[in-house]
């Protein structure tokens, strides 16, 4: 097999070192490859403008394989102070590029699987009955329709005067008419048939694959009865596909409430977007929190792998980095499992593994401790000492 190329995007604040921490670990376990670095986030938006530079998407287009650290994104006002002087004025609006290159490259799905590493003191528990509390073992896999939903991004602050008489044609808008200028705003939430059949399709091999006996579709079909609606009606026409497999359909709502009691009845999870994000975070809450969530951005053609956590800038200006650099490490192990680098990644999960289980090196989100500089000198280990500890582990695993 020749040297794969992967395009590393380390992003802002966090996402700089947990990303050379991640690529230390699974270099250190034998992963071959070339990696070149691109420009990406806050940092290139405030310079030029533009968090996503053309030669960052010509490389991804030309590889095709993509880690992605962290980004930072700020609220308008704040995104059109930072800019640098020549461009402030000119009407330049931030996107995050994370979900221009969903988009731009088709990312349909993504893929969240999460499972608690036995020693964490975060890991989901449950209090009996009796008194007596249980932690059973969680292994849940979030597919989240990425480029459609309420992030098509189509969106308007005061909406045009066309947009305003389309909507007038149904005759729930009747209230909201008279709303004029910035007193209304509109989100579209688009959801189309080709989108659900490819997520689905996604979630029912991987659950036929993995042996998952049922594929729990989270929608809202009681009050959006066409967008929820058609996810539903694909959601049963691919079912029946797969005969062996159950179809749980759980209104939103009710699952998180469900996932608070009894998450391990919902193995693989199929969202749309933005429910998709939502219950991606409460079963990273589950699963030893964000420290330890990652992902993977899938299309036809290209593929983007990261931790699910932010850029954190506040962590950014630490003397000494802590943030958990396992959700990255576990990030590039998807990566390797792509690529069909298996013995890898399963040699640095089980490293990882093996440290939690230690219970001797964590990290400061692992103690429940603040976010702050002094968490090393109350016993949290740095971002360095736990990949350091994962490399150690390598080996004995
Ligand atoms: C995620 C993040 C992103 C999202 C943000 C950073 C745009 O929360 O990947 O879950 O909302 O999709
Ligand atoms: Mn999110």
């Amino acid at each position: 097999m020749s040297k794969p190329t992967i395009v590393v995007m380390p992003g802002d604040g966090i996402g700089r070192v947990v990303t050379d921490e991640a690529f230390r670990v699974l270099l250190e376990a034998g992963f071959d490859a070339q990696l070149v670095t691109a420009e990406i986030g806050w940092s290139c938006f405030v310079r030029d403008g533009d968090p996503l530079p053309s030669r960052t998407i010509e490389l991804i287009r030309e590889h095709r394989i993509g880690f992605l650290g962290a980004i930072t994104s700020k609220a308008r006002s704040a995104a059109e102070a930072e800019l640098a002087p020549p461009l402030r004025g000119r009407g330049i609006v931030y996107r995050s590029p994370l979900l221009t290159l969903r988009q731009r490259f088709d990312l349909a799905t993504c893929v969240r699987p999460a499972r608690t590493f036995p020693g964490n003191p975060t890991n989901f528990v449950r209090r009996l009955a009796d008194g007596t509390i249980e932690e059973p073992p969680l292994a849940i896999t979030v597919f989240r329709q990425n480029t459609e939903g309420l992030y098509s991004g189509v969106e308007w602050s005061d909406p045009p005067a066309a947009v305003r008489e389309a909507l007038a044609l149904h005759p729930l808008f009747a209230p909201f008419r008279n709303l004029g200028g910035r007193d209304l705003a509109i989100a579209v939430r688009i959801v189309t048939r080709e989108g659900c059949r490819r997520i689905l399709d996604d979630a029912f091999r991987y659950a036929e694959r993995d042996r998952v006996p049922t594929v729990t579709l989270s929608e809202k079909s009681n009050v959006l009865r066409d967008t929820s609606g058609l996810f539903e009606e694909v959601a049963r026409d691919v079912q029946r596909e797969h005969p062996g497999i159950k179809l749980k359909t759980v209104a939103i709502d009710a699952l998180l409430l469900e996932l608070t009691r009894r998450p391990e009845e919902h193995p693989v999870i199929v969202a749309s977007n933005l429910f998709g994000d939502i219950v991606s975070d409460a079963v990273a809450g589950l699963t030893g929190g964000l420290g330890f969530a990652c992902s993977a951005n899938l299309g036809r053609d290209v593929a983007i792998f990261e931790p699910v956590h932010g850029s954190a800038p506040h962590h950014a200006a630490f003397p000494v980095p802590i943030a958990n650099p396992c959700a990255a490490i576990l990030a590039g192990c998807l990566l390797l499992d792509h690529l069909g680098d298996t013995e890898i990644s399963g040699r640095v999960r089980r490293a990882v593994a093996a440290v939690v289980a230690e219970r001797r090196v964590r990290t400061y989100d692992m103690l429940r401790l603040a976010a702050s500089p002094d968490a090393p000198s109350r016993g949290a280990a740095t971002t360095r000492a736990m990949a350091d500890a994962v490399i150690a582990r390598l080996g004995a695993s």
